[in-house]
């Protein structure tokens, strides 16, 4: 059973053994991958390889495996299942770029997530907080995603169009909104899922979703075209970005780029910022110890982001629950990988969802317990929620930066309950894995 396949046009290539067959592992893929990489890993080793749907797979969660990946010559390292991706992303987005192209962009867009500009986005994540958690009442029970997802839609728009007009970023949530909801993980995963049926296909509706959205875009470029010099948002300074070569970007380049960062740039932190208050409101002693630490800090943006064990509740809620399970890099080249030398056209993928279990690692891995992340440092290849090498989420930095705040400005002034009486598990949304529930939750009142 636990055999090493021999792939049939070059006798040195070699593939680690796993599951047999497409649909079964696949199904078994997108519905619980945890799971499923768990038990594959338990029967055949780690690493393993599954032929999905969208392509063949090498799985690891070996930090040493995933060193060599994530260290490996970019040039080497493709996209995967772009046949099925592409039609949805489209071919401007920087998840579809590959080589000296995504390189290029990469290097256009880096610097709206970092240094001074951070500072800026920080107090837009206090105010819009203040602003939805304003609107609840003492005794009010809630979905705890809904509100997340409120905060990070509007975040994410007033970064991207600025805050100016309150009808444009009304306009540009609920577009990105309905694109999420639209988003079906069927598409992602089979191109065959791709159809058009009288309207009502998940593919319909993606395409409805995405040409809504396309439009709001269309008009705000047009108006922040108007007012480029004065606007200081991420449109205005893609307005104004130019490449090395002196070009500048297209509109339906633009407007890729635009959505895979307003649907990157919410549903993500949502989720994450959800699980971490469904974890702390299930330990007691995290949340009286955050509680302690928060009061003890500064009230203010740059206070959160510098609070230790803040940043650290955030870590395991992002360890236990990483909201996306794997990332994937198609091989260009033969890899040696452990003893199995794996040939181009297959692909490997680094999964944060096997690496973040490990008990090497994390003793005691499905235990809630921050102090781990200070207690030590984990390594880029042993702690992965936001991927790493060439494609590591550019917006990572803006991401710890808003969770940090929003968590930090909610836990500090309200009182809440949990009200899940089960545990919540992970399922899956899109790429994204989030709780099953939302997190039901009451606000109880300010505190003290
Ligand atoms: C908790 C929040 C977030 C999580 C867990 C997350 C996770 C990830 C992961 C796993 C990847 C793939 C990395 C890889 O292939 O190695 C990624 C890529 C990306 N993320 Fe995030 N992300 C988050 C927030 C954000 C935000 C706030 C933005 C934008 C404002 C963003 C924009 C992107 C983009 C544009 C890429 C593509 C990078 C590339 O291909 O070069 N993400 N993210």
């Amino acid at each position: 059973m636990n055999e090493s396949k021999t792939v049939g046009y070059d006798a040195r290539t070699t593939l680690p053994p796993g599951p047999t067959g497409r649909w079964l592992p696949t199904l078994r893929l997108v519905r619980n991958p945890r799971r499923a990489f768990e038990s594959w890993a338990k029967q055949y080793g780690d690493p393993f390889f599954i032929n999905a749907l969208n392509g063949p797979v090498v799985i690891t969660g070996r930090p040493d495996l995933i060193r060599e990946i994530f260290g490996h010559e970019p040039d080497e390292l493709g996209l995967f299942a772009t046949g099925t991706v592409k039609p949805i992303l489209g071919e401007g987005s920087l998840l579809m770029m590959e080589g000296q192209t995504h390189r290029r962009e990469r290097k256009l867009l880096t610097p709206l997530f970092h240094g001074e500009r951070m500072k800026a986005y920080g107090q837009t994540f206090r105010q819009v907080t203040l602003q939805h958690s304003g609107k609840m009442k003492p005794g009010q029970q809630f979905v705890g995603l809904d509100l997340t997802q409120n905060i990070s839609q509007e975040i994410i728009a007033r970064a991207i169009f600025g805050g100016q007009d309150e009808q444009t970023v009304a306009e540009m949530k609920t577009a990105a909104r309905q694109l999420a909801r639209n988003s079906s993980p069927l598409i992602f995963f089979s191109k065959r899922m791709q159809f058009s049926f009288l309207g009502l296909s998940p593919w319909d509706n993606f395409r409805r979703a995405q040409k809504r959205l396309f439009a709001a875009l269309d008009r705000e470029i047009e108006i922040a075209r108007q007012a480029v010099a004065e606007r200081h948002d991420i449109l205005a300074l893609l307005l104004r970005a130019r490449y090395e070569d002196g070009s500048s970007m297209d509109v339906s380049h633009l407007k890729d780029e635009l959505s895979t960062l307003l649907f990157a740039g919410h549903e993500t932190s949502a989720l994450a910022m959800a699980w971490a208050l469904y974890h702390v409101h299930r330990h007691p002693e995290v949340l009286r110890e955050l509680r302690a630490s928060l009061d003890k800090g500064e009230d203010s943006p740059e206070g959160f982001a510098k609070n230790d064990y803040l940043k650290a509740v955030i870590q395991e809620s992002l360890r236990l629950n990483p909201i996306v399970t794997e990332v994937l890099r198609m091989l260009k080249a033969p890899l040696k990988l452990d003893r199995y030398e794996i040939p181009a056209g297959i692909a490997v993928a680094p999964a944060a969802a096997l690496a973040h279990y490990s008990p090497t690692t994390f003793p005691d891995p499905q235990r809630f317990r921050p102090e781990r992340f200070l207690e030590r440092s984990f390594s880029p290849f042993e702690y992965l929620p936001f991927g790493g090498g060439h494609r590591r989420c550019i917006g990572a930095a803006f991401a710890n930066y808003e969770m940090a705040v929003v968590l930090g400005t909610l836990l500090r002034r309200y009182e809440f309950e949990l009200l899940e009486k089960r545990d919540v598990v992970s399922v899956r949304r899109n790429v994204t894995m989030g709780p099953s529930t939302g997190i039901s939750m009451k606000l109880c009142g300010m505190r003290g």
